[in-house]
């Protein structure tokens, strides 16, 4: 459980709230590429940590996030004429650049400098992995860009989606840091028939936990007959991500998901699939999710429809009743409500990971509030982004995890 003062810490993003500062520290996604590929196309709108921006590809292919509201008098930008190196406001004609710089006032005396006075709020962008990334802090904060494995691949090795979830973003978060779910409500029979996967016939796993300088690491621990141990390294950085084994990730095969908060109750689910070795089948990838997306990604199947789900194929085939991986994860935390009230919670031992990372972000948060101390991944410029990976791997007994692999510079405790 959380008190409700810390459930508040944790969920509010908006601007002046502890978690929404902490948030407009780092590199957020805003948009996917393919959602803004002409130059001088349509404007996209773009809701994010509470505030409503207009993002546009210029003339020359440079990209604007400004606040959607005109700075004349508050008219949405987003109908303006994308033209000639600027968005020209469809009221009065006023046109600013990607850096929010106002170029022109033509319905201001000829020898006016207003426009030397005026400014749209602009956010610094990088564009990586087939996503526009934006910079919504101070100036002065701005990290460098992390350069993550997954976002420099070669062509045909990754794709990426995004889909709406219709709740508070640490609920979808918690729900990837999440060992035993993947046993009940993934399962791939029904609950009183014998399990396929190793997941399902065993379902506690311990859960072992290491802070490091990106945020925090955990395994889950299954002991297997002949006494090796399954291993399953998830990766959780700041300040939304977690790097998720595939079966087979110790061959370069991996998952990453972010959960953006567009507002306190609305969260871009982004997930990057990925392999440093071969193409992937991006076909095979979006059948599995089960998602259908309207054109502004919101599913065309969701709570008001409750999901789909199929009673007769609960009694007869497998436990969710509901068609696709993602689509059963979205169901199991919207029904949470738009922010789930977790002074209600009785948490378990499976729930390690989820504590450390609620309490992670909220003491982050507030340390920042209270001192302006960053968090490490922000300051540590020796972080080799490009190895912070996710892995599953059977081990021999004796053998401890936390020893694991090429990357244990990377993982000195913080705490
Ligand atoms: S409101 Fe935008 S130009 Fe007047
Ligand atoms: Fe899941």
């Amino acid at each position: 459980m959380l008190t409700v003062e810390d459930n508040e810490t944790l969920c509010r993003v908006g601007p002046g709230t502890e978690m929404g500062e902490l948030f407009r520290r780092f590199w957020i996604p805003a948009a996917m590429s393919e959602e803004l590929l002409e130059k001088d196309g349509t404007p996209l709108r773009v809701r994010l940590l509470g505030e409503d921006l207009v993002c546009f590809r210029d003339t020359e292919g440079r990209i604007g996030l400004l606040h959607e509201r005109c700075p004349h008098r508050r008219s949405s930008l987003a109908l303006g004429a994308n033209e000639r190196c600027g968005i020209r406001c469809l009221y009065h004609g006023w046109k600013f650049d990607v850096d929010g710089n106002c170029v022109d006032t033509p319905g201001e005396p000829p020898n006016s400098a207003l426009k030397e006075r005026v400014k749209a709020v602009a956010y610094p962008t990088v564009e990586k992995g087939g996503v526009i990334w934006a910079y919504m802090g101070p100036p002065e904060d701005q990290p460098p860009f992390p350069e993550y494995e997954f976002l420099n691949m070669p062509e045909g090795h990754s794709m990426v989606s995004k889909v709406q979830e219709e709740c508070n973003y640490a609920q979808g978060l918690e729900g990837t840091i999440d060992t035993v779910h993947a046993g009940a409500l993934h399962r791939t029979v029904r609950w009183h028939d014998e399990g396929k996967l190793a997941h399902e016939q065993v379902l506690y796993a311990d859960v072992d936990v290491q802070h490091t300088s990106y945020g925090f690491r955990y395994a889950g621990l299954r002991k297997l007959p002949d006494g090796s141990t399954h291993t399953r390294v998830t990766i959780v950085p700041f300040p939304f991500f977690t790097f998720i084994p595939s079966p087979g990730s110790t061959q370069g095969r991996r998952l990453v998901n972010a959960w953006v908060p567009r507002d306190d109750v609305s969260t871009w689910h982004m997930q990057w699939f990925f392999n440093a070795e071969a193409p992937i089948d991006v076909e095979f990838r979006k059948k599995e999710s089960g998602v259908h997306i309207k054109p502004d990604f919101t599913k065309k199947v969701g709570f008001a429809e409750w999901y789909n789900q199929d009673r007769e194929a609960m009694k007869n085939d497998y436990f969710s009743g509901i068609t696709g991986v993602v689509m059963q994860d979205h169901a199991v935390v919207e029904t949470m409500g738009p922010i789930s009230d977790r002074e209600n919670e009785n948490l378990g031992q499976s729930d390690l990971a989820i504590v450390t990372w609620r309490r992670m972000l909220i003491k982050a948060a507030r340390n920042l509030a209270r001192t302006g101390e960053l968090p490490e991944i922000l300051t540590n410029s020796a972080i080799d982004f490009s190895a912070i990976k996710s892995y599953e791997q059977i081990v021999p007994p004796g053998h401890d995890w936390k020893d694991d692999i090429q990357l244990e510079k990377m993982f000195e405790s913080v705490e």
